[in-house]
């Protein structure tokens, strides 16, 4: 039974603002241990979809099952309970904070609670992020540097780590590999190969179909709103490409229905 392999289920997820239709009754499924490719045009729903499921947008209709169990995702402190996180496509990291602050941004490590008052315990944080930058094996010198010194990869590479630091199950990652030089993103492909090696479910958006072609399992096109094609990544890079490039401009689409022609 597909519930039982899958660790999410979206169902016929719509969502509108206004007059665009962002997402016209989206199905994803996500397999445990599994990496997902998410691709499609510029406005196609990607993020939207994303942000549906770690609670930063509330779906219009449809929903969303987590283990096989019906989940209520009303915002990102929701979703973050059901174990997913989401790498956003800024990163939305602090700057002016060294690593071991932004791994813990916004649930640091508490020594001690006084009604209002809570003392940080900053060797604790220190050691973990150490032990999270180690096991990822994410290539920062020091948990002490502040963000704003680090290199556009060394940034992405926080963001993630900081995603899976609290046992997420699943990791979302918006565009890892936008902006970031050959090297760097070869190091994002590695360390989304590591969470998976640990146990990681992940969906990654990317316009970089090399890198869905070199990570993912499975790749999921939208197109307008609507998911025109969900297949295993097979075949050499040229061969994947001009199928997903052929949903991606409409000349294929594996879902149409007649109530979607225009
Ligand atoms: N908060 C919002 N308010 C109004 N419209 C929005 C909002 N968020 C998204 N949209 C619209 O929904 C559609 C889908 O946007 P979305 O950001 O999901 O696309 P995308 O596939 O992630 O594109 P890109 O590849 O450019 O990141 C677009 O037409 C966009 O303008
Ligand atoms: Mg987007």
């Amino acid at each position: 039974m597909s519930a039982q392999s899958s660790i999410v289920e979206m169902q016929n997820i719509k969502k509108y603002f206004g007059a665009v239709r962002a997402l016209r009754g989206v199905d994803l499924t996500l397999h445990r241990g599994e990496v997902l490719g998410l691709v499609g045009d510029n406005a196609a729903g990607k993020s939207t979809l994303m942000k549906v499921l770690s609670g930063a947008y509330s779906p219009d209709e449809g929903q969303i099952l987590i283990e096989g169990a019906r989940a209520h995702i009303a915002n990102p402190d929701d979703s973050r309970r059901q174990g997913i996180e989401m790498v956003y496509q800024d990163f939305a990291l602090a700057n002016n904070l060294d690593v071991a602050s932004n791994v813990f941004l916004g649930r640091e490590v508490v020594r001690w609670q006084l009604g209002p008052l809570r003392i940080m315990n900053k060797r604790a944080m220190e050691d973990l992020a150490r032990d999270l930058v180690a096991r990822l094996k994410i290539d920062i010198e020091s948990v002490r540097l502040k963000v704003e010194n680090l290199s556009g990869g060394q940034r992405q590479a926080v963001a993630i780590g900081r995603a899976t630091a609290f046992d997420a199950k699943v990791i979302i990652m918006d565009e890892p590999t936008a902006a970031l030089s050959v090297a760097a993103i070869s190091k994002v492909l590695d360390l989304v190969r590591e969470l998976k090696a640990h146990g990681c479910s992940i969906i990654i958006i990317s316009h970089r179909l090399e890198d869905i072609h070199a990570v993912c399992d499975r790749v999921i096109v939208l197109r307008q709103g609507r998911k025109v094609a969900d297949r295993p990544v097979i075949g050499d890079i040229h061969e994947f490409r001009e199928q997903i490039v052929a949903y991606m401009v409409g000349a294929k689409d594996d879902f149409a229905t007649e109530m979607d022609q225009p």
